[in-house]
């Protein structure tokens, strides 16, 4: 018996009318063709969950509503709205791209995925599908969930990653949407796509029973759901250390700003050095007691480990040093606003009870 094979046509209207019945229809994002709103909402998403992304996306809007007012804000007052999403270098890309639709687009974002991206930040699949979305063009995405549905729909193997594979991918994106009606709902396709992959399409364990495309999906019939993506070639996950300094003195905090370039680039966050010498020397600055080192912790970045060793002082009164360039003393009830990094916030947090939220909306 042979198996049903998968197709492309007609493909776009099933996933258009599983949209329209099963999909998402609430997110904030959806029902608006504001390319502003619509652009953001993609940056957000680009590498962070939505149930995630809701809150800053709020906040966000509610402080910088257009192009124009994120463009007038200078970096530093935009780090505070990002701080805990991660992927700091997409702020910066976020904020140099609304600087450059202001003066070289007259605030108004162009109007076509070729245009949409030559802006900074803005990768193929982002403008396909803020083009899609707000202009109704027929242009196709190919985002982590598009890949996983049409590497398991298709039965195409070989780690996504590759060029070869991510060819073969675009390929069949473009024949679908050259096969379907003239009249297709470019932006219910395109939600679709992206419901079905976080859906049904989950990385493991499939709902397959919900998917519109069971009848004739390869993965499917052929049970090698897991299979599917095909692995990425394994590097070794590289480890790096560090150290930080947690200087108090008379209810304030030392903080350093980081550098754009780099792990938390533009963050605001607690001098960190490479190894416990380094931080040994800095501390004999501001103290002539020993610092307490107190319990490491890691966090996971996507390309390796840092293990975060804190230590914790208290300078002298008077203080025997000046803050280096990019330091500044800063209140504890400032830290709750300050545009610090996840985990160093987790770190105080457990400290002085700066608080989760990252910013006061009154
Ligand atoms: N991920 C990327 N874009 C998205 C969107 N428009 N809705 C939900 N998740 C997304
Ligand atoms: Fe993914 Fe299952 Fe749908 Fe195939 S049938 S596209 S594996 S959810």
């Amino acid at each position: 018996m042979s198996l049903p094979e998968p197709c492309t046509r007609g493909l776009a209207g099933r996933v258009v009318a599983w949209q329209k019945e099963a999909g998402r229809h609430h997110l904030p994002w959806q029902h608006t063709r504001d390319p502003y709103r619509v652009w953001l909402s993609e940056i957000m998403l680009q590498q962070t969950q939505v149930a995630t992304v809701l809150g800053y996306y709020e906040r966000f809007l509610e402080r910088f509503p257009t192009v124009l007012d994120l463009a007038a804000a200078s970096q530093d007052e935009v780090m505070p709205y990002w701080a805990g999403l991660g992927y700091y270098a997409r702020a910066r890309n976020l904020h140099r791209c609304a600087r450059e639709v202001a003066e070289r687009w007259q605030g108004r974002f162009p109007g076509t995925a070729a245009e949409l991206a030559g802006l900074p930040g803005i990768g193929r699949s982002t403008a396909c599908a803020i083009a899609a979305f707000c202009f109704g063009e027929r242009s196709p995405i190919m985002d982590g969930n598009v890949k996983r549905v049409f590497t398991r729909y298709f039965g195409i193997y070989g780690p996504t990653q590759k060029k070869a594979v991510e060819n073969a991918l675009w390929d069949k994106a473009q024949e679908v949407l050259a096969q379907a009606p003239a009249d297709l709902d470019m932006a219910a396709y395109t939600q679709g796509l992206m419901d079905l992959g976080s859906q049904c399409c989950t990385r493991s364990k499939p709902t397959c029973s919900l998917c519109p495309l069971q009848s004739d999906c390869y993965a499917h019939t052929r049970q090698v759901q897991a299979e599917l993506p095909s692995p990425k070639e394994r590097t070794r996950q590289d480890e790096r250390c560090c150290h930080v300094l947690i200087l108090e003195q008379d209810g304030r905090l030392l903080l350093e700003q980081r550098p754009d370039k780099g792990i938390w680039g533009g963050l605001q966050t607690l001098p960190q050095f490479d190894d416990e010498q380094a931080l040994h020397a800095a501390a004999r600055r501001w103290s002539n007691q020993e610092p307490v080192v107190l319990a490491s912790f890691q966090h996971v970045f996507s390309h390796f480990k840092l293990h975060i060793t804190p230590w914790l002082l208290e300078a002298d009164d008077p203080v025997l040093a000046e803050p280096a360039a990019r330091q500044r003393w800063l209140e504890l009830d400032g830290l709750r606003d300050a545009a610090l990094p996840a985990p160093i916030r987790k770190l105080l947090d457990g400290l002085y009870g700066v608080g989760e939220a990252q910013l006061t909306l009154e």
